[in-house]
């Protein structure tokens, strides 16, 4: 039986250096895939090259901010240097905690930028690489694309989000002709850097409003999206898979 992922073949990881994105690398790594991390200039890729080299698989880093769209054309770019590129998955994000009524113009853009036009940068960088063999593209959206989280006033994020699931399904339309699938997964609370720093008492809260009463570990969401990128999921395009411990169900 072929495998889900083709061992050999090199995927583009944004926010691949930590969280959710390098649990990501570790699930590529693990099928023989090669990754190239394409991560902000302040982030520690150390862990991510320490995850390749234990893997054995080919790897670089384009560090670069996704709110440049040159910037991003040029570094998504060089995967092909690894390989041939089959596979992407953008996880880069940031998160805004700004009640509404107040929040001035440049926090709404900072988030909106990253979780949104960063995507939408990536993908298009991604789709010239793909474009001639096909492939298969994964954004990690959010819960928040989808529900209003009680508590928690991120209006940008959550905004944001909803435009990366609906985003995912214009171009999965628009690139079913050249065989390149677009997906996107929404994970509910995940235990990173992200939900690390709340005080505990968060946590345990965001834990008692989902059915499953505890928050996601990084592999639980990493490997849905190995299934979307691979063989398994080759009818699969447009959608957006709910990966949140059932928190959206109640
Ligand atoms: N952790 C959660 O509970 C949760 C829930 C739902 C969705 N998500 C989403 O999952 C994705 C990964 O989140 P995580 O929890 O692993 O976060 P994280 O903060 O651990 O990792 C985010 C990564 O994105 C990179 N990044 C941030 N801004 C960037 C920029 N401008 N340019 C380039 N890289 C940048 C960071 O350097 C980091 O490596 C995000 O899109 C996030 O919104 C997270």
């Amino acid at each position: 039986m072929r495998p889900e992922l083709e061992p050999g073949h090199v995927a583009v990881v944004t926010g691949g250096a930590r969280g959710i994105g390098l649990a990501v690398v570790e699930a590529l790594g693990a099928r023989g895939v090669g990754v190239l991390c394409v991560d902000h200039p302040d982030a520690d890729t150390s862990a991510f090259v320490a995850a390749c080299e234990a893997a054995g698989v080919a790897h670089a880093v384009a560090s670069l901010d996704v709110r440049d769209r040159d910037a991003v054309r040029a570094g998504v770019a060089t995967a092909a240097d690894l390989g041939p590129v089959a596979y992407a998955v953008n996880c880069a994000g940031v998160d805004g905690l700004h009640p509404a009524s107040g929040m001035t113009a440049d926090e709404w853009r900072r988030v909106v930028q990253v979780d949104l036009d960063g995507v939408m940068f990536a993908c298009q960088a991604e789709h010239d690489l793909l474009a001639g063999r096909g492939g298969s593209i994964v954004n990690i959206a959010s819960m928040s694309g989808h529900v209003v989280n009680r508590g928690v006033t991120h209006a940008a994020y959550s905004a944001a989000k909803a435009g990366v699931i609906h985003l995912g399904r214009s171009l999965a339309v628009e690139w079913a002709p050249l065989g390149i699938r677009v997906n996107s997964v929404s994970p509910g609370y995940t235990m990173t850097a992200m939900t690390a720093t709340n005080p505990p008492e968060v946590n345990a809260g965001f834990a008692a409003q989902t059915p499953m009463g505890r928050l996601a570990e990084v592999e639980e969401v990493a490997e849905p999206v190995v299934f979307l990128l691979g063989r398994r999921a080759s009818f699969v395009t447009g959608t957006d898979l709910l990966v949140d411990g059932g928190f959206t169900a109640w």
